[in-house]
């Protein structure tokens, strides 16, 4: 198999003297969605910001198409074609839709051609017609919008930076059942446009519905790792880490 596009070996991250990912491993192939399951409080933001470099890890590496981050800057790891949707969304509110999309273009241009030329490329039009309720709102301060539409502009605002992978965070948190069906449409369709996800996720059913192979998180270790039809006869892991046993 090819090399991957992202490939996490070993890592340990601490926040100070506290000792959170206690070795980390996982790869994530081009065009897949890799899901990280895990209750609250288990590590799966700590993952997020160990690959995208804001909380680096102390031992182990992540090497994002061919290369170690070691020691680069979260900028720098961004440019390279990563992009994050954080939890809780963080769109500006005060700014308008369209402001909220434009923002990190000037930021993060990245050349057009090389890997991944087969990928869709993204502009403030394309966003608008993949999200016409964005569109509906283009010119509405973000905190006006839905939690579903702050969603779909954190989505947006992500894609605008044509990233290679795109880290997810809790899409579905606080979001009722209709909207994370949304949800769940467009991550369907933004890896049909050829981008790599790695989804973090307490929502069972959303991981389960959109992901390639995924990952159960429990105190820092991965507990199972295998793809969603193992994981369901995987009894114990859905009864002590999840706690949707008889759900499938
Ligand atoms: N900035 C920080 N400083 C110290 N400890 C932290 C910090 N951020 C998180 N932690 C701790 O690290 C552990 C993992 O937290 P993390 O945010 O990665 O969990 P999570 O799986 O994303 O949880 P949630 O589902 O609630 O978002 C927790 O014990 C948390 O209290
Ligand atoms: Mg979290």
């Amino acid at each position: 198999m090819s090399e991957p596009l992202l490939r996490v070996r070993e890592i340990h991250t601490y926040y100070g003297d506290s000792y959170v990912l206690q070795g980390v491993s996982l790869e994530l192939h081009e065009g897949r969605i890799v899901a990280i399951l895990g209750r609250n409080g288990m590590g799966k933001t700590t993952l997020i910001r160990s690959v995208a470099g804001l909380t680096p890890p102390r031992r182990g590496d992540v090497i994002f198409k061919g290369r170690p981050l070691r020691d680069q800057p979260p900028y720098a790891i961004a440019q390279q074609g990563m992009a994050i949707v954080p939890q809780g969304r963080r769109i500006f509110r005060s700014l308008s839709v369209r402001e909220n999309l434009l923002l990190p273009t000037s930021r993060l241009a990245r050349p057009a051609a090389g890997a991944g030329a087969r990928r869709t490329r993204w502009d403030l039009d394309g966003i608008l017609e993949e999200f016409p309720q964005l569109a509906e709102r283009i010119d509405h301060p973000g905190g006006t919008l839905s939690g579903g539409e702050q969603q779909m502009l954190a989505v947006g605002r992500a894609l605008m930076a044509n990233p290679d992978l795109i880290l997810m965070d809790e899409p579905s948190e606080g979001l009722a059942p209709l909207l994370v069906r949304q949800i769940e449409r467009i991550m369907q369709s933004v890896r049909k446009h050829g981008h790599s996800i790695l989804l973090v996720e307490q929502n069972f059913e959303l991981a389960m519905s959109v992901a390639d192979h995924i990952h159960v998180l429990a105190s820092g270790r991965f507990v199972f790792q295998g793809t969603p039809g193992a994981l369901s006869r995987e009894g114990e892991v859905l009864d002590h880490h999840l706690g949707v046993s008889g759900r499938r």
